[in-house]
Parts: C-alpha cells; structure tokens; sequence
C-alpha cells in the first residue's frame, strides 16, 4: 500500500491511463551520488520496477511499458553491458511467482536476436508461464529503438508492396502499426520519464504521437509508488484535445 493514502485518493478510477510507458533513467547518476559503481544504481532500479509494477496492478493500469535497454546501450562499457544482461536474467527468475500472484502478462519489445542466448531463454519462458495473465501487460523495451522498429515495420511494407499483395498508394498507417513491436498494444496515454532528462532518446517514437507526457527529477532507484501516483494525478488533471478545440471536447 501506499505511504500517502491521501495520493492515492486523489485519483479518478474512472480516467486511469490504460498504458503508462516509463523510461527508467537515473541509475547510474544515483550509485555515483552514493560513491557506488554504476551497476549498483541497477540493482537498486529492480525495487523501482517492483513498485511501478504493483502501484500499476493497484490503480487498474492495463499495459506498463518499461525501457530497460536501448540499441545505443549497447555502445557503454562492456562491463556494465553484461553486468544489465545478468541482471536481467535474475530479475526475470525471480520475479515469476510476483507476476503470477498479480497476474502480470509478460511480453518484449526490441531486437530480442541480439540478447544474449541466456537473456532469450530467460524472457521466453517467463513469457509462456506468464501468457494467460490478464490483470496487467508488463511490455519490457529490450535492446529497442524506435527508429528500429519503423525500419523493421517499413521493411515488412516493402516486401509486400514488392510481392504484389499491396500496392503503394493503399499504404495506411494502420499497415504500420501492425508492422510495429507494438502491434497488439495501444499507444501509450501517459509518457514518464524520470531524472530530469527531457528528451525521448529513440523510445516509442511512432506511438507517442498523442501521449501526455511527464518529466520528473526523481532519480529511477529513488520513484515509488507515491511517485507514479502524482503521474497519474497530473496526467488526468490534463485535457487531452487530439486537435480539436477545447469546446469540441468538453
Ligand atoms: C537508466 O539509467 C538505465 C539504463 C539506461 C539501462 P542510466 O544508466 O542511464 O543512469 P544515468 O542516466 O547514467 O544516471
Ligand atoms: C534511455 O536512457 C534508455 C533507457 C532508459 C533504457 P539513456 O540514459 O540511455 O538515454 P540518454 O543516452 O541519456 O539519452
Ligand atoms: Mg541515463
């Protein structure tokens, strides 16, 4: 439960963003703070992820999509490159029993060909055990790009256009959508982005056309529960207009 039940009031069940997308930032800025080695500000990034992921359960979020590895990541030390691919396996494995007592689904997104064989296995099983949970999808953005995944959703376009099934002129954005990692997800409502970064460092570019998005200064190891409610509360205090004026909404 929450430390500030009063936060937790403060939200409208009735408008709680289907999908909340999260780009987990900070971690290695809070180990230094500690004078810690980077990798230490990971581990301690897991307890943020367990919050995010029960607060979400708790409020009635449907898709929680975490940014765990970029393509561009892969380009740190190679040091802190396995020390993550380790940490992951492990957090997979023993996260299972949690995703089944709250009935988290688990899926990736992102070129899962360049994890390694160990990460692969790890995330497949967990992704069969976990495949009939319904209470939450728990979407992990690994070794992902969005400017990736529209090449890889423009390359599946090409070859139908090149095999005759689809012609040019008949391209909508629905075939990119369905191209996507994405495909069977909504957009994403609500986009946060902890440790004061404002920037979208190649995350979901194609489907955060219409997100609200929120910045906060809270380092990643440091975001609880209490954190993702004031998201949330500041996002339903938002008007979402898609264009139109503010009158064609109300
Ligand atoms: C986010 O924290 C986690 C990953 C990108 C894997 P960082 O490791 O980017 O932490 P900072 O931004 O250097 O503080
Ligand atoms: C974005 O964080 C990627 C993840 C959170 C996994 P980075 O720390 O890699 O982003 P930049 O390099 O500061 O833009
Ligand atoms: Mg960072």
């Amino acid at each position: 439960m929450s430390k500030n039940p009063s936060l937790v009031s403060q939200i409208n069940k009735n408008r709680i963003p289907e999908h909340i997308a999260i780009i987990m930032d900070g971690n290695g800025r809070w180990a230094k703070r500690k004078g810690h080695l980077r990798i230490f500000g990971h581990q301690h990034g897991v307890g943020a992820v367990r919050q995010v992921l029960e607060a979400g359960v708790e409020v009635g979020v449907k898709y929680l999509t975490l940014y765990a590895f970029s393509t561009e990541n892969w380009n740190r030390p190679i040091i802190e490159v396995n020390a993550l691919m380790e940490l992951l396996v492990d957090t997979i494995e023993k996260e299972i029993p949690t995703f089944m007592e709250n009935g988290v689904r688990l899926k990736v997104i992102g070129n899962q060909e360049q994890l390694p064989e160990k990460c692969r296995n790890q995330l497949a099983e967990a992704m069969e055990i976990t495949a009939n949970n319904d209470t939450l999808t728990l979407i992990l953005a690994l070794s992902y790009s969005g400017r990736w995944d529209i090449m890889e959703a423009v390359k599946k376009i090409a070859v139908q256009v090149k095999e005759g099934i689809l012609s040019p002129e008949e391209i909508t954005e629905k075939h990119m959508d369905l191209g996507l990692d994405t495909a069977e997800y909504p957009n994403p409502d609500l986009l946060i982005r902890t440790s004061g970064e404002m920037r979208i460092s190649n995350f979901l570019l194609w489907e955060i056309a219409y997100s609200e998005i929120y910045f906060t200064p809270v380092l990643w190891p440091d975001f609880t529960k209490d954190d993702f409610y004031r998201a949330i509360i500041d996002f339903q205090g938002r008007e979402r207009r898609f264009g139109k004026t503010s009158e064609q909404i109300a």
